[in-house]
């Protein structure tokens, strides 16, 4: 089942989000993506109401831009990230998004894959975006199949 993320979840998700992330977000950061940013739209994946995954995104009119996804180690390639992109495409389309973007570390094969799996391409490369080791990320962007 997906739902919206609440603060009431916020201290299994930077659970999850430590195991997840080699620099993790902070409950602060997603008390702010909750409570304060107006673009912020943020959804938990549960299985017998527990979190398994979480994704998260910033959405205006016309563009989305993935800022998280995490699945729990050991809920990993049972299709969760698959189902949490889909409900997340479902929600954008019906708002009229052309068109998604997000950043991806050069050596995160898995997530390259997914979202390739969902029609989003590379097109750029930010040197030394990630501040931790310096890491380059991928660009890449989707658009709407409308488009
Ligand atoms: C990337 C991640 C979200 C995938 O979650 P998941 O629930 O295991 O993925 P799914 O089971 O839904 O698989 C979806 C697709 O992802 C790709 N994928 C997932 N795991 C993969 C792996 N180990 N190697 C290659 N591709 C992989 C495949 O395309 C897969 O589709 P397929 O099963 O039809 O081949 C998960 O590994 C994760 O949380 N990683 C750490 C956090 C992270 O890096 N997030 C992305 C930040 S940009």
């Amino acid at each position: 089942m997906i739902q919206k993320m609440e603060v009431n979840d916020l201290e299994h998700i930077v659970e999850l989000e430590q195991q997840c992330f080699t620099s993790p977000w902070s409950k602060d950061d997603f008390l702010y993506e909750l409570n304060e940013n107006p673009f912020g739209y943020y959804v938990v994946l549960k299985e017998q109401d527990q979190i398994t995954a979480y994704l998260g995104l910033w959405m205006d009119e016309e563009r989305a831009q993935i800022t998280t996804i995490g699945v729990d180690p050991k809920h990993r390639s049972k299709g969760y990230a698959k189902a949490l992109m889909e409900h997340m495409l479902d929600v954008c389309s019906k708002r009229g998004v052309q068109m998604y973007s997000l950043e991806v570390r050069v050596s995160n094969t898995p997530a390259i894959a997914l979202y390739e799996r969902y029609g989003f391409k590379k097109v750029g490369i930010r040197k030394a975006y990630y501040q931790d080791n310096h890491e380059d990320a991928y660009l890449m962007i989707k658009e709407s199949e409308e488009n």
